[in-house]
């Protein structure tokens, strides 16, 4: 399933759609954007940046859709592992708030294709203020490579799809990297943590390539429920941002609605909206939370809901607080981010195939909103 790395961007090299080849070269675009950024020592990663870790006390981040998540992702990695206070902002609120940056606040900007207008004005807006700023970017060339202090490419290749896959884990991979590096840098990650960081991104691709292997699964359980109306997606800490990329990625190309909570949120409020024509769809991989979620699920059934879970290979005691278990291989929480997503990106593709929507070029939808 992992095909040649095709330079040629312009060819479905026999894939349906470009958002399910994409989605299968994401093992290929991870040894990409990880590959050389790994010190020889094992216990550091190598980014060619100007900026001093030390030169920094908070993070701003800000993007739009995707990017955005990808950024909330990047929240979770970058206070626990760097203790760096983060704020993630949507690049068009943020633009428009005169937000109070100084010299000593690092602005990272996150954009696949680099001419986001709302991403390129909340660039402006830092540099306007004197804060350092950073790119995550895919697209070299393009107005944010040149504006930004620094860039750090994902280097995901081009990407056709409307509906981003591959830039996204891409994405969340350079925030995994940029953790570290902050960490490290600032003394306040041990050698050891890192150590274990690094050996869990350096099996990322054979881990999303299992994950691909759950498609069967994952389609079953999409032909089950493309006919509903509205669906429920619910996730915890570093995942909580995997729900909400699951839920963009079904309304996107399927144009079924949906959306994503915190999964300690339930209580406050959408519990009420759960009964049995709403599935939820649980990210409930090995994590510190998972007790906390398994309850959530109870309670979600208690009230008639239909509980699809995300669960780690292996995890058999979910199988009674599920009506459907999705499964993907294990890993560190901190990294289960990049291998959970690709599952929600399959429900969401083999959901919209079967509805014979426009997977590619969903309706009303461009691939990079240069206007505002
Ligand atoms: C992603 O599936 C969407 N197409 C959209 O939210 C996209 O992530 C957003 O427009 C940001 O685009 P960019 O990464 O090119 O800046």
């Amino acid at each position: 399933t992992t095909i040649e790395w095709d330079a040629e961007a312009a060819e479905k090299a026999g894939f349906e759609h470009f958002m399910l080849k994409e989605i299968y070269e994401q093992p290929t675009v991870l040894q990409h954007t990880l590959g050389g950024r790994f010190a020889g020592n094992g216990t550091d990663v190598q980014l060619e940046l100007g900026l001093d870790p030390l030169a920094v006390d908070r993070v701003v981040i800000s993007a739009c859709g995707t990017a955005f998540y990808s950024g909330l992702v990047g929240e979770y990695l970058i206070e626990r592992l760097a203790r760096l206070p983060v704020e993630v902002e949507i690049a068009s609120e943020f633009r428009y708030r005169e937000p109070v940056l100084d010299e000593r606040t690092l602005c990272v900007v996150v954009s696949q294709s680099g001419e986001t207008i709302d991403t390129l004005e909340a660039l402006r807006e830092a540099k306007r203020q004197g804060a350092r700023t950073l790119a995550v970017l895919n697209a070299k060339g393009s107005s944010i490579s040149r504006e930004a202090d620094d860039v750090l490419y994902i280097h995901a290749g081009p990407e056709i799809g409307v509906a981003s896959t591959k830039a996204y884990t891409a994405m969340v991979a350079a925030f995994e990297l940029l953790a570290i590096f902050l960490g490290r840098a600032r003394g306040v990650l041990s050698g050891e943590a890192a150590a274990e960081l690094i050996r869990a991104l350096r099996a990322l691709p054979g881990l999303v390539e299992e994950t691909l292997g759950a498609r069967p699964e994952i389609a079953a359980v999409a032909e089950a429920f493309k006919d509903k109306r509205d669906y429920l997606f619910l996730g915890r800490g570093a995942n909580y941002p995997t729900a909400l990329e699951g839920a963009l990625k079904l309304k996107e190309i399927s144009y079924i609605h949906a959306e994503a909570y915190a999964t300690g949120e339930m209580k406050h409020g959408p519990i009420a909206l759960i009964d049995a024509d709403m599935p939820v769809v649980a990210v409930a991989t090995a994590s510190a939370l998972y007790d906390k979620t398994i309850s959530n699920l109870q309670e979600v059934r208690a009230r008639d809901g239909v509980v699809i879970a995300l669960a780690s290979r292996g995890d058999e005691a979910i199988r009674a607080h599920a009506d459907h278990v999705i499964y993907v291989p294990r890993t560190l929480e901190l990294v289960s981010p990049i291998v959970n997503v690709v599952a929600l990106q399959l429900l969401a593709y083999e959901t919209a195939a079967r509805l014979g929507r426009d997977v590619d070029q969903p309706r009303n939808l461009a691939k990079s909103v240069t206007v505002e």
